[in-house]
């Protein structure tokens, strides 16, 4: 082998051993190995001083070519190496860990399948403030200040000067969703179909059944000669579509002050189909939503002549239809956040 091709295989040998370097130690082992004093280069040049000539001239251009290349190697393998720093350097090939996945809440998902079902019947999606004025969550549903039915509908009052004392009262916080029923009114002619989603207060104490904070969704339709015929057909496909196609519906009167007349839902029980057990407390049925045709009180108090006009109105709660659904035995459970249960949904 010629001085030139030795040098051209120890210049391989060098670059490789530097390139494998894994530590700032073993480089600095690296470089006295091919750059040191007793290193192989050394011992070249010494025996290449028997060159002449044109071998002569080739062999020492090479030479300082090749010390210059390892010396930049070493350089870029310790400025790697430094910037690396602890750093693991990755393995592609492990599996990779699964990143946690987030879920609707199964109320949110629960108003979800109410708003599918009435949405395609042609219902707009509206939603109203949670603070209200007494005005829009009584007086103008025909609920009147000394009437005991304001008992009823229990309240939390807000502790703030009400912007307008005179003509609105206080200011509570919302105690069902049908005061979005006048704001709606108040602003639009009929027809309109409407449903509202949202969060309703009332300061029951917790059980099983009760908390202060709970969802309802609202629904109403006006036009010039919307019927209880109507109420009970959109009311029956509603339950149909959210408890399946063999839900038996039974309507029964009751009395709420902003409808006349009203009546109470009841769907009969899967469990025993009408005829009692303990998931319906023997009842046979269960309790779903109130409703009823607009009261005509209501109607003059939004500046619509009840003479031409006429409609019906529904309210649900959607943590009792969760409930129902989902065999939920507490409504505490969807406010304390468990993710044990809340993994359950969806
Ligand atoms: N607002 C009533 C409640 O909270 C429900 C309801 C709404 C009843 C609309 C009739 C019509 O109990």
């Amino acid at each position: 082998m010629s001085a030139l091709q030795e040098l051209e295989q120890l210049l391989r040998d060098a670059s490789s051993g530097i390139r494998q370097a894994d530590s700032l130690k073993t480089l600095e082992e690296q470089r006295v190995a091919w750059l040191g004093k007793k290193s192989r280069l050394m011992a070249l040049s010494k025996e290449a001083g028997a060159l002449a000539g044109d071998d002569k001239v080739a062999f020492w251009k090479r030479f300082n070519e090749a010390k210059g290349e390892l010396e930049a190697a070493i350089a870029a393998r310790k400025a790697a190496l430094a910037s690396a720093g602890t750093v693991e350097s990755i393995d592609v090939t492990l599996p990779g860990s699964a990143m946690a996945h987030g879920r609707l809440h199964p109320i949110t998902r629960t108003i979800g399948s109410i708003l599918g079902i009435f949405v395609p019947m042609g219902f707009e999606i509206i939603e109203g403030p949670e603070v209200e004025f007494e005005y829009y969550n009584f007086d103008a549903l025909n609920i009147p200040r000394d009437h005991p039915s304001r008992e009823s509908f229990d309240t939390f009052f807000v502790d703030l000067p009400s912007p307008e004392p005179t003509k609105k009262g206080q200011l509570v916080l919302r105690s069902h969703t049908s005061p979005v029923q006048i704001r709606v009114m108040e602003k639009r002619k009929p027809p309109l179909r409407i449903i509202v989603p949202g969060k309703v207060y009332r300061p029951d104490p917790l059980d099983p059944s009760h908390s202060f904070m709970f969802h309802q969704v609202e629904g109403l339709m006006v036009d010039d000669k919307t019927s209880f015929a109507d109420l009970k057909g959109v009311l029956e496909q509603f339950l149909k579509g959210l408890f399946g196609a063999n839900t038996t519906t039974r309507f029964r009167p009751h009395f709420f002050p902003f409808t006349e007349p009203s009546a109470e839902v009841d769907i009969a029980c899967a469990s025993c189909q009408g005829k009692g057990c303990p998931t319906c407390g023997r009842k046979g049925w269960i309790e779903i939503m109130g409703c009823g045709m607009v009261h005509p009180n209501v109607l003059k108090a939004v500046g619509y002549d009840p003479r031409t006009v006429q409609g019906f109105a529904f309210g649900m709660g959607v943590e009792r239809i969760a409930m129902l659904k989902h065999n939920v035995p507490d409504i505490r459970l969807f406010f304390e956040n468990d993710l044990r249960f809340l993994e359950q949904f969806g």
